[in-house]
């Protein structure tokens, strides 16, 4: 397999995260930052959701990266942004952020160079040991949907158990953000195509499928609670009362605002 197939590969699930992890910002008045850009993969999906009027600034550290002319594409160091502080709407650094020798100071720039309030995602991986609930496909899906419901009647989305989030929520809050992280099961996560931009309603049913099995059961019985009938919700608790311990690919995605 060409080395390039294999990269689309392994980016197919983080771009449906991506997608998801867009649609929770706020739409940024100025231009944004893609720090640790890369070859531009996530390009086209950044420029559908922030529409034509907000320019994309790409960062990486390899000049070669650059090579197509459409891009706006600086070449700096995460660690050190060479862009002036309180310039800057929004941030994204994706895949990235495990690369850098000094990942709080990354995000400590990301967020010297945010305006107040503004906004930065950031979406990596882990690999660890969770706890999961083994939902049976109808319950699951039910959930979801559920779920999709209360997140469009404009519920925030809950924040993954601290085991999974707690190391990258306290990377964030120390470099002055206000975070929520949310972690997917990475290889059960939708596979987009970078060439195509997918569509959000496609994504996120399955995105938080891949979700469901990691949720803490507490915050989500109390948001969820109202549109489950009796018996559902005390077969949910029955079920939550036996999670399992497996290993997991995590994809964890991170939201945060520059706090004021
Ligand atoms: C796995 S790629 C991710 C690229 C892109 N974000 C994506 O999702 O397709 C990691 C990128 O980080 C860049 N990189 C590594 N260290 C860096 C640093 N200190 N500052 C800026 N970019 C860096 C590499 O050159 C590479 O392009």
């Amino acid at each position: 397999m060409e080395a390039t197939s294999l990269l689309a590969q392994l980016h197919a699930p983080l771009l449906s995260l991506l997608h998801v992890g867009l649609s929770h910002m706020t739409q940024p008045i100025g231009w944004v930052v893609d720090v640790a850009a890369g070859t531009g993969e996530k390009l086209p999906l950044l420029r559908s959701v922030f529409g034509p009027d907000v320019p994309i600034v790409e960062l990486d550290i390899e000049r070669a990266v650059f090579a197509t002319p459409t891009r706006l594409g600086v070449v700096g160091d995460a660690q050190a942004l060479p862009f002036r502080s309180n310039s800057c709407a929004a941030g994204c650094c994706i895949a990235s952020l495990g690369l850098f020798g000094e990942p709080l100071l990354a995000l400590a720039e990301m967020e010297r160079i945010l305006r107040p309030g503004g906004e930065a995602l950031v979406l990596t991986s882990a690999s660890l040991w969770a706890q999961t609930i083994p939902w049976p496909l109808d319950v699951a899906q039910e959930l979801a949907h559920r779920y999709i419901d209360a997140l469009d009647a404009g519920a925030q989305p809950l924040a993954a158990s601290s085991d999974l989030a707690g190391p990258l929520t306290e990377q964030m809050e120390r470099a002055n953000f206000t975070p929520l992280v949310r972690a997917f099961w990475l290889d059960r996560l939708p596979k987009a195509d970078a060439s195509v931009v997918p569509e959000l309603a496609s994504m996120r049913f399955d995105c938080v499928m891949a979700e469901l099995p990691l949720l803490p059961w507490p915050p989500l019985r109390e948001l969820l609670a109202p549109q489950l009938s009796s018996k559902v919700l005390h077969l949910c608790d029955n079920l939550a009362e036996e999670p399992q311990i497996e290993p997991c690919l995590l994809g964890l995605l991170a939201v945060g605002r520059k706090r004021r």
